[in-house]
């Protein structure tokens, strides 16, 4: 199994493979539409270990995934055999249409099942853990008959997968949505956690963005000095996006997750 401190591999970290390598313990290896993974990420592969963050199969659609995309990560996972996959509790196409983001589902029974029959299907099929990212989300529908957290935690027991909390989103959505970001990692089931996503957040004119920039904001690395003391999580991976090439400042962020991290896992 993954353990340690990793980061989401981008293309632009080619140039500083080595650099990369000796600084993480692991890499997530991104994995959207048509991504030629052995020919944008085959100086990375079979050097460190993996873990695959899948971000178009939109299990929270009525349709299950296109056939096409579950059989290239099938291909993907057999080949580069990582310790999960993970996906997020989103939705993004209905029938042909399809939008490059994520929305927040209605957290209703309805929308439960759905995204278990969708979950339990890959698992098995995939035959390793998905791990369930929960997302950023500027609205709430109004039939919801849960709370996020209520909403993630049936999720993730009745499908038996994992989970990828995501600290930064939570930030983002307690503050946007007004809730108290410890009582929704109090709901989380511990036994679940296989992973945290951690990144730098923006915020212009009192609206926060999750840009994936550095700087990991201090209320963020609290959220994650709390998962890794009250749940199974042994892994932390760093997002970034933005500010790509300020690779010094992407290694002192490494560095201070590998801080928090050492406190509670060696
Ligand atoms: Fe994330």
């Amino acid at each position: 199994m993954v353990k340690g401190v990793g980061v989401g591999l981008r293309s632009q970290f080619s140039h500083e493979r080595d650099k990369i390598i000796q600084n993480v313990d692991f890499l997530e290896i991104n994995f959207g539409s048509g991504v030629d993974y052995k020919e944008e990420f085959g100086d990375f592969l079979g050097k460190i270990p993996c873990v695959i963050h899948s971000v178009n199969l939109s299990l929270g659609s009525v349709e299950p995934p296109p056939r096409n995309r579950v059989d290239f990560l099938k291909g993907a996972t057999d080949f580069l055999r990582p310790s999960w996959v993970s996906e997020h509790l989103s939705f993004s196409r209905n029938n042909d249409i399809e939008i490059n983001n994520f929305i927040a589902l209605p957290y209703t029974d309805e929308a439960i099942e759905i995204a278990c029959r969708n979950i339990s299907d890959l698992q098995s099929y995939l035959g390793v853990k998905v791990a369930l990212e929960n997302v950023t989300h500027s609205f709430t529908w109004s039939e919801n008959t849960y709370t996020e957290a209520e909403f993630i935690k049936n999720i993730s027991e009745k499908a038996n997968c994992g989970l990828l909390l995501d600290v930064t989103n939570l930030h983002i959505n307690s503050r946007v949505h007004g809730y108290d970001p410890y009582e929704f990692l109090e709901n989380m089931p511990k036994d679940r956690v296989l992973q945290l996503h951690i990144a730098g957040h923006s915020e212009m004119e009192g609206v926060l963005y999750d840009t994936h920039v550095g700087g990991i904001h201090q209320e963020v690395l609290q959220y994650a000095e709390w998962v890794l003391q009250h749940t199974s999580c042994d892994a932390v991976v760093i997002e970034r996006d933005n500010e790509i090439n300020l690779f010094d400042d992407l290694i002192s962020d490494i560095n201070l997750c590998k801080e928090l991290y050492n406190k509670y896992r060696r």
